[in-house]
């Protein structure tokens, strides 16, 4: 029985932070040894790399950075008569507002880490792979490079691991704090030396056109751990946790207006959204209701408590699934409306004004869009100060109109999905409580629309 200093809920699964907050834990290779580390790179490296590969597509996992894109399908992309060498980068820039649950890996667990890479690199051919840091780990740096010494001087680092004739070095890179290093071609150019502009897609998909133009594997840190768990599973055991299609364990990190933030390893799917507040969490603070919800990091889409949705089932029909009772998995949130993304899921409660949190958000963005494109550049600014205005009780109902159309235009119309992560919140929030931002803005405006059709007109809808 492990010992914890804070005890799992009797409702978590855990895998990946098996030994997080550990009391009788370090980070010590001998320590992560003698609980069986290492044992399935030992496995794996006996394996024919197309096998690992194939365990990883079987298993269903999907990555935990934001996009839940399969990972073993990721893998296949590499063009297959590629010559060129071929790397493997740890996205460690954890930046998405809510999101904390890579750094605890990184601080607590970094032979897991280590372990999964060095099986990754193996299964897609990579002999050189990074771990990218945002600058704001520090601490992560020193562990992790000590890790990779340790697991250098046992051999499972270095040349000819475990006398398998496979060699890889593992690099620590750290950014200069940005969030956009965290999308992958920005990633990308970042550890190339460069300002960190995100490159358009195609032809710049990573595992084709990556670091120094050649394929590359990009995958998150919870991801690349999962993979030695997969390892000694077997990828079809591996795949009967969580639920169909959104299979394993994720991390769920939550903050905000609930009695027990902190994170919480489940299977995926397998907890409600209820079930995940209320018993895990311990609900709102006492005399408190919750209000409304952001699922997956700051970029999704906000859900409201009393929302019920309309859910289409695999055989066309169609069924209501209230808030309170989604699965938190990939597919329920999408269905929503929303997304899993990165697992930060923010609870507002009855005291959050949308105007403030709209606010919050957009000073956010604003600040960190790397201004390559104008719609963002420019769109991300405006809705920022457009929402400081509402907040200072200095907005028109115009500038909601205004603000809408904004978000509608950065929307689908940028080089990365950062346009997205700042629109998306803005249509949400707006669409959910306009009568609430409506009540923040001076109505008595003399330039008020007096034609419904002028109106919609400005909102240059793409959808
Ligand atoms: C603006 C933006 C920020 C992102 N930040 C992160 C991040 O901090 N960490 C991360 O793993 N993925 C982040 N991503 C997703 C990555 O681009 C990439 O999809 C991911 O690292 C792939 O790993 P996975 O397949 O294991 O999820 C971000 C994407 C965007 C568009
Ligand atoms: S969408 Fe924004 S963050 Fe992404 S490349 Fe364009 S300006 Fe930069």
């Amino acid at each position: 029985m492990i010992s914890y200093t804070k005890q799992p809920h009797a409702r978590e699964y855990r895998l990946i932070f098996k030994n997080v907050d550990r009391e009788d834990w370090d980070t010590n290779i001998d320590t992560y040894i003698n609980d069986g580390g290492y044992e399935d790179l030992k496995k794996a490296i006996l394996m024919n790399p197309k096998d690992i590969t194939e365990e990883v597509k079987k298993s269903g996992l999907r990555g935990r950075g934001g996009a839940g894109f399969p990972t073993g399908m990721k893998w296949t992309f590499i063009p297959p008569q590629n010559t060129k060498p071929i790397y493997l980068i740890c996205n460690g820039d954890e930046s998405e507002p809510g999101t904390f649950k890579d750094r605890y890996i990184l601080h607590q667990d970094p032979h897991q880490l280590i372990e999964g890479m060095v099986i990754s690199c193996f299964a897609v051919g990579a002999h050189k792979a990074y771990i990218y840091l945002r600058e704001e780990f520090p601490q992560a740096a020193i562990i992790v490079e000590k890790a990779i010494e340790d697991a250098r001087s046992k051999n499972f680092v270095g040349t000819n691991i475990l006398g398998s004739g496979f060699d890889l070095e593992i690099y620590v890179h750290r950014g200069a704090g940005a969030y956009i290093c965290g999308e992958e071609t920005g990633l990308i150019e970042s550890l190339e030396g460069k300002r960190p502009y995100p490159r358009i897609k195609p032809p710049y998909f990573p595992a084709a056109l990556g670091l120094y133009m050649c394929p590359t594997i990009v995958n998150n840190v919870e991801s690349l751990c999962h993979v030695k768990h997969i390892i000694r599973m077997g990828g079809d055991e591996y795949a009967k946790l969580g639920v169909a299609r959104n299979t394993g364990t994720r991390i769920l990190c939550v903050s905000g207006d609930v009695k027990h933030p902190g994170y919480f390893e489940v299977e995926v799917g397998k907890v409600t959204m209820r079930e995940l507040l209320y018993d895990m969490c311990g609900g709102p603070r006492d005399g408190r209701e919750i209000k409304a919800v952001i699922p997956g990091g700051s970029s999704s889409k906000i859900l409201k408590a009393d929302e019920v949705f309309i859910i289409k089932n695999p055989d066309g029909t169609e069924r209501e699934l209230a808030f309170w009772d989604i699965p938190m998995d990939f597919d329920s949130l999408a269905a929503c409306g929303s997304m899993a993304g990165s697992g930060g899921v923010i609870v507002l409660d009855d005291t959050r004004k949308m105007s403030w949190v709209l606010n919050n958000i957009n000073a956010f963005y604003a600040h960190e869009s790397c201004g390559q494109c104008t719609p963002c550049r420019e769109g991300s600014a405006w809705m920022k100060k457009i929402s400081d205005r509402l907040v200072d009780g200095n907005a028109t109902s115009m500038d909601i109109e205004t603000l809408e159309s904004i978000a509608y235009q950065i929307d689908g119309r940028t080089i990365c999905a950062f346009g997205e992560a700042s629109s998306w919140p803005v249509e949400a929030i707006i669409a959910k409580f306009r009568d609430e931002l409506l009540a923040d803005t001076k109505l008595e405006i003399a330039d008020e629309p007096a034609n419904p059709e002028a109106v919609a007109q400005r909102r240059f809808r793409v959808h």
